[in-house]
């Protein structure tokens, strides 16, 4: 089989899908591994340092399209790569689709067989997603602190105060990866948390690992209203595997918000959590906007901007899988990993995911391979 890496062409993104080491790996296993020429830049990955451990390098990423039977990548195919997608071609990456109807269009039609890394699940674990789960929770406080300060629009708070003076508000959504990192952090510089979530066993955890410095909350309207509309910094980052996020934090409740408080929609990649960041993705080249005196912000891939950091974390995770489908088929890797077969969305030309049919409004398809 050839795998082929191109370059992520989506703003400020600069990961890419597999380190030196991962490709050596891949090689070794009879794999042949086309590379997009500086695909690896970002990451600081020479085109030699691929070359040394056996990849081609690849001028145009029309020839790595072209050439490869799987696409291994990092985010979704933008809209100027639909042109490269075709009947029998196999995408791994973070895809997303249930709140990207038009790529799903494109998949169907074109009959890509397309895995989502977020929809691999083992047990109750989503291993592909959790490597970036983990360093999107650690950035997203990092972010809301900047975005609290005038400079940056915000109200002016120091998140962790200073004897005398009280810290900001911290009211985390969801209590999984994200959350749970998130808390880690915001505990860590001092800032008031509250974690709501609908699972008890995961407030339970946090309560457990935090005690005495957290608020645990069920996770209700009344209860998210009451707590988002105090809040300095909202993080939200609430998961139904595979579909659409669902709308938790409502625009009555914004309003509600002080002047300058700032909302970071972890789970935008999945269309977003709140009424007002739903379909309205921001970019790292503009990370925010505000809507009724509160800042937004809504970055799709926060991973991204730490690239040295994700990639490493990202390959790690990944590779297994792309070493499997490479070395013995799609059919053969899922025998040898059953989970690899939820991340399947589409395949000849349907959907084959609940979670992502019911939300594009698309006919759910058994998975016949
Ligand atoms: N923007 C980015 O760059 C980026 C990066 C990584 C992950 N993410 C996204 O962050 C989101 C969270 O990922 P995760 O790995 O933490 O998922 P997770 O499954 O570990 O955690 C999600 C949590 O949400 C909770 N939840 C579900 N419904 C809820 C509700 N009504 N109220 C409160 N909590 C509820 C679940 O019980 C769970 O604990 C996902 O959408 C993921 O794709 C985004």
């Amino acid at each position: 089989m050839i795998i082929g890496i191109p370059k992520e062409i989506k703003d400020q993104e600069s990961r890419v899908a597999a380190v030196p080491a991962a490709v050596s790996d891949l090689v070794k296993h009879g794999i042949e591994v086309l590379i997009e020429k500086g695909a690896g830049l970002g990451s600081g990955i020479s085109d030699k340092d691929y070359e040394d451990v056996g990849a081609k390098i690849i001028d145009s990423a029309k020839e790595v399209w072209e050439r490869a039977d799987m696409i291994y990548k990092v985010k979704e195919p933008l809209e100027e790569e639909y042109k490269y997608l075709r009947e029998g071609l196999i995408i791994y990456a973070y895809l997303h689709l249930a709140g990207n109807e038009k790529l799903v269009d494109e998949l169907i039609k074109r009959k890509v067989t397309a895995i989502g890394f977020e929809t691999v699940q083992k047990g109750n674990k989503l291993p592909l997603l959790q490597p970036m789960s983990e360093i999107a929770g650690r950035m997203a406080v990092q972010e809301g602190a900047r975005y609290l300060t005038k400079p940056e629009g915000g109200r002016g708070i120091l998140l962790q105060g200073v004897p005398g003076v009280r810290p900001a508000n911290v009211v985390i959504v969801g209590a999984g990866t994200v959350g749970t990192a998130a808390t880690r952090i915001a505990v860590g510089m001092g800032a008031r948390v509250t974690v709501l979530d609908i699972n008890v066993d995961a407030l339970t955890k946090l309560h457990n690992i935090f005690p005495d410095k957290i608020e645990t909350l069920y996770s209700n309207p009344i209860n998210i209203d009451e707590a988002v509309s105090g809040a300095d910094l909202v993080i939200s980052t609430v998961l139904i595997p595979g579909a659409r996020a669902p709308q938790l934090v409502r625009e009555d409740t914004v309003k509600n918000m002080k002047e300058g408080s700032v909302v970071v929609d972890v789970a935008i990649d999945q269309g977003g959590s709140t009424d007002i960041t739903q379909g309205r993705p921001t970019s790292h080249s503009h990370p925010v906007f505000k809507e009724y005196g509160v800042t937004f912000y809504a970055v799709a891939n926060i991973p991204g901007a730490v690239a040295m950091t994700s990639t490493y974390a990202l390959s790690n995770a990944t590779t297994v899988y792309a070493k499997a489908i490479g070395e013995e088929g799609l059919k053969g890797a899922i025998e040898k990993f059953p989970e690899l077969k939820s991340g399947i969305n589409t395949y000849d030309g349907k959907v084959v995911i609940k979670s992502v049919a019911k939300d594009t409004k698309h006919e759910l398809c058994e998975l016949n391979l």
